[in-house]
């Protein structure tokens, strides 16, 4: 039987690098981008052909354009497009974040997930199957002091997947996904040492994973937080 190929965007570190070995135990092949350039070089030594690591800021539309178009051509359409990649703003006010952050966060957070989908959902629904997960977080439900930029941008991860859905019409299933709490340098960098007492991305990806591969066009449309 054909392998299942998942895209995870952001798979450098935290949750995205923890899925990794995840999915190749569970005879995945994976292909993952992010903008380390070393931790890539580290990845592809370790997770060897066909597994697939490259550089991809999913910020500049010429790099996912270049990605996407590797991917299809290696793999053909993906079984599961994980769009993880994502920034949070260092804690401060709206009125004390320039610009030029705010639009950095937009890119990336929100353009970036909408740049994959527009270059891979047309070979995945030409095929009539397939997930993409763009994770969204607890902040992309409710708000706080100091994240309002991360809260815009994962609130908006929220209706763009789910109007997308309604594009789709649940032929390939797009789910907006919380994917709890978790310590990684994203939460550290908000939390400081509070971070500690949050369960390690190795552990929530051996929970995350086995969940993320039974979704389906059942759950399309639908806001799900990966189970605790
Ligand atoms: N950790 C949590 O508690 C939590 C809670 C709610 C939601 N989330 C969401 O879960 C996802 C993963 O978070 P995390 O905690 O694992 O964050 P993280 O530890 O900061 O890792 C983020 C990953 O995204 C990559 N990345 C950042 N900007 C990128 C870009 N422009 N292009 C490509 N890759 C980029 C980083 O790699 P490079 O630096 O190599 O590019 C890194 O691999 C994010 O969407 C986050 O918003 C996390």
């Amino acid at each position: 039987m054909k392998p299942k190929i998942v895209v995870i965007t952001g798979c450098t570190r935290g949750l995205g690098r923890a899925m990794i070995p995840i999915f190749i135990d569970a005879a995945w092949q994976v292909a993952g981008c992010g903008r380390d350039e070393s931790q890539l070089a580290e990845l592809r030594h370790q997770f060897r052909p066909p597994h697939f690591f490259e550089v991809c800021d999913v910020s500049c539309e010429a790099e996912v354009v270049s990605f996407c178009a590797a991917v299809l051509t290696s793999f053909g359409p993906p079984d599961l497009v994980l769009n993880n990649a994502a920034i949070i703003n260092p804690s401060a006010p709206l009125w004390e974040t320039s610009a030029s952050d705010f639009s950095r966060i937009i890119d990336i957070n929100l353009k970036g997930p909408a740049a994959m989908m527009r270059k891979l959902l047309p070979a995945m629904l030409e095929r009539g199957s397939g997930v993409i997960v763009n994770f969204s977080s607890g902040w992309g439900r409710g708000t706080a002091a100091g994240v309002a930029p991360y809260c815009a941008t994962k609130f908006a991860i929220e209706g763009l997947s789910m109007a997308t859905a309604q594009d789709t019409a649940g032929k390939v299933a797009i789910i907006p996904m919380n994917p709890g709490i978790i310590n990684t340098d994203m939460l550290r960098s908000c939390f400081g040492g509070g971070a500690a007492s949050y369960p390690d991305a190795a552990d929530w990806a051996k929970r995350a994973v086995p969940f993320f591969i039974q979704l389906g066009r059942k759950d399309n449309g639908r806001s799900l937080t990966v189970p605790a």
